[in-house]
């Protein structure tokens, strides 16, 4: 029985390890067939598309030059701040915060309102996948 578990442990630290878990991995999913819905020649996200989306500035909702790492810094693990109220973010990259990409509804509120703040715009499947690519891969 104690093998039994240590082996059904073993197993989730490794799911957790290499992959999304499964929730994540069913949300990843359907942004995929959303994806190929838009575009027929779509065949998988990207993280280096994804840093792109990550990294450049845009004319944001508050009229002002903007990025994901604005907030959440250029380096992914460490933490970061909102420069206009000054709060703290803890670290984005599930390397150095493993509850990060765990809660598929925590994920997909924020990148709905993280996206309109830089984008002013809800972010397209493809854009949503290719950014949760990037930040899995820190
Ligand atoms: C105005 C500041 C700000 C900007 C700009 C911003 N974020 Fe966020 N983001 C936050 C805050 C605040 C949270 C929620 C607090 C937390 O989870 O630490 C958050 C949470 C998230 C989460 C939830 C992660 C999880 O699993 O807990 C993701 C994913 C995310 N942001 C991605 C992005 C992306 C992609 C962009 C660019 C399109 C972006 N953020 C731009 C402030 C920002």
């Amino acid at each position: 029985m104690k093998k039994y578990i240590l082996g059904m442990t073993l197993c989730v630290i490794s799911i957790n390890a290499g992959g999304f878990n499964p929730p994540m991995q069913a949300y990843i999913n359907t942004l995929k067939t959303q994806a190929k819905q838009a575009d027929t020649g779509f065949s998988d996200f990207d993280a280096k598309r994804g840093e792109k989306i990550f990294l450049s500035k845009h004319i944001g909702k508050r009229g002002t030059e903007v990025s994901c790492a604005s907030c959440h810094s250029q380096n992914l693990t460490s933490a970061g701040k909102n420069p206009v109220t000054n709060k703290s973010i803890k670290p984005l990259a599930p390397s150095a915060n493993p509850s990060r990409l765990t809660e598929v509804a925590e994920v997909q509120k924020w990148l709905k309102r993280n996206f309109n703040d830089v984008y002013k715009r809800e972010g397209t499947a493809q854009e949503k996948g290719d950014v949760l690519y990037y930040i899995k891969s820190k």
